[in-house]
């Protein structure tokens, strides 16, 4: 298709009569996946490759910033590359490079910042910084061209538990997070104590479906009545003193439990987990009367947590319709980045080659 815009002017949006198609590079680097994405029109799915690096962290239970860091320099170029290839693309048909800049491990960060600036110079292209966590809404609704507002967002990661006020994929306004724990975080944590593979979410949802979720009764922490915040860290506690009992003296029973035990347990704190997010989610749903459900991050692959957020929703006054993320797009990938930066793109949203990572959402 012969593009009608080449160049745009930084700071200065276009109209939709005006759009030609609109090929998006994204980088994601924020926290243990190097990824990077073609995206057309925020919707059309060019290509996407993932290197993830499981296998590194693993021994540890967890990610360590600065092995990540070194594995993404070592990644970023072959999975750029990669894409790029995948995709059948040239520079030239590139209109911007999107990279996710915030919230993540600034270590990390850095590495998928630095190469977006560098091929935004070296390329003449207009570079879109994204927040991690918003590109998280933006994998639920990939394919959709418009939702009912108004919506909430839950976004459910190894770093994140948000929930959002979701009115475009420029506005989402933060109702409520984590004060401790992310709900991933949880899942590797219980999975560690477990002595189950890292990471732990996929592990636990694996040998739950073989457990009693009633088995044992872990607590509930809602925080308040109307408290739209998140607490992981006492289930966590909770479930380290069942298995090393009240005074951590005892020895660690996993080593002599049976599977179906070891199942009991996970079935039983992935039950806890879930009745949380759900339970604040609908807070926030009937608080905003909202209309439609996001569902995102990596948590959000759990097939317990989409099907009680499914009846959640079927139940809600307004019948509330519910969009999760694929499951390939649930954990990290550079496709959402790519996504929401055509958003970005069309109003004109551009960041400049003073952009640094943050470790924190601004
Ligand atoms: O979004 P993500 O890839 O990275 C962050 O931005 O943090 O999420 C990774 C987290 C890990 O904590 C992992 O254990 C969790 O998502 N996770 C799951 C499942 N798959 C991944 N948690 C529960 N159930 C799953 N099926
Ligand atoms: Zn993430």
């Amino acid at each position: 298709m012969q593009k009608k815009i080449k160049i745009i002017e930084k700071g200065q949006g276009i109209s939709n009569d005006q759009q030609a198609t609109i090929n998006i590079l994204g980088i994601e680097t924020s926290c243990d996946e190097t990824a990077a994405a073609v995206v057309a029109d925020g919707r059309i799915v060019k290509s996407s490759v993932i290197a993830s690096q499981n296998k590194l962290h693993e021994k540890y239970g967890g990610v360590v910033p600065e092995i990540a860091s070194r594995a993404h320099i070592e990644q970023i170029y072959p999975v750029i590359s990669e894409a790029m290839e995948q995709a059948k693309i040239t520079q030239d048909e590139i209109d911007a490079i999107a990279v996710a800049n915030q919230p993540g491990l600034t270590v990390a960060l850095i590495i998928g910042v630095t190469a977006a600036k560098t091929l935004s110079f070296a390329w003449d292209k207009p570079l879109i910084a994204i927040d991690h966590l918003h590109a998280h809404m933006q994998s639920a609704i990939l394919s959709e061209a418009n939702i009912n507002l108004p919506a909430v967002a839950l976004i459910v990661s190894g770093g994140h538990t948000s929930l959002y006020d979701y009115k475009s994929p420029l506005e989402p306004k933060l109702l409520g997070c984590t004060i401790d724990d992310a709900a991933g975080e949880a899942f590797d944590k219980v999975a560690a104590i477990l002595k189950l593979p890292y990471p732990g979410g996929p592990a636990i949802e694996k040998i739950a479906k073989k457990g009693n979720p009633e088995a044992i009764k872990f607590p509930r922490s809602m925080l308040g009545k109307d408290s739209l915040d998140f607490s992981f860290s006492g289930i966590k506690t909770a479930v380290l003193y069942y298995c090393r009992g009240q005074d951590m003296k005892g020895e660690n029973k996993v080593d002599s439990m049976s599977e179906k035990q070891i199942a009991d347990i996970a079935a039983s704190f992935q039950a806890a987990v879930v009745d949380v997010l759900v339970e604040k989610t609908k807070l926030a749903a009937e608080k905003t009367g909202a209309e439609t459900v996001l569902l995102g991050g990596g948590v959000a692959a759990n097939t317990k947590l989409r099907d009680k957020l499914q009846k959640m929703c079927n139940e809600l006054r307004t019948a509330a319709k519910l969009f999760t993320a694929a499951k390939q797009y649930c954990t990290d990938n550079a496709v959402m980045v790519a996504s929401l930066a055509y958003h970005k793109y069309k109003a004109g949203v551009f960041a400049d080659l003073t952009v640094e990572p943050k470790a924190h959402s601004e």
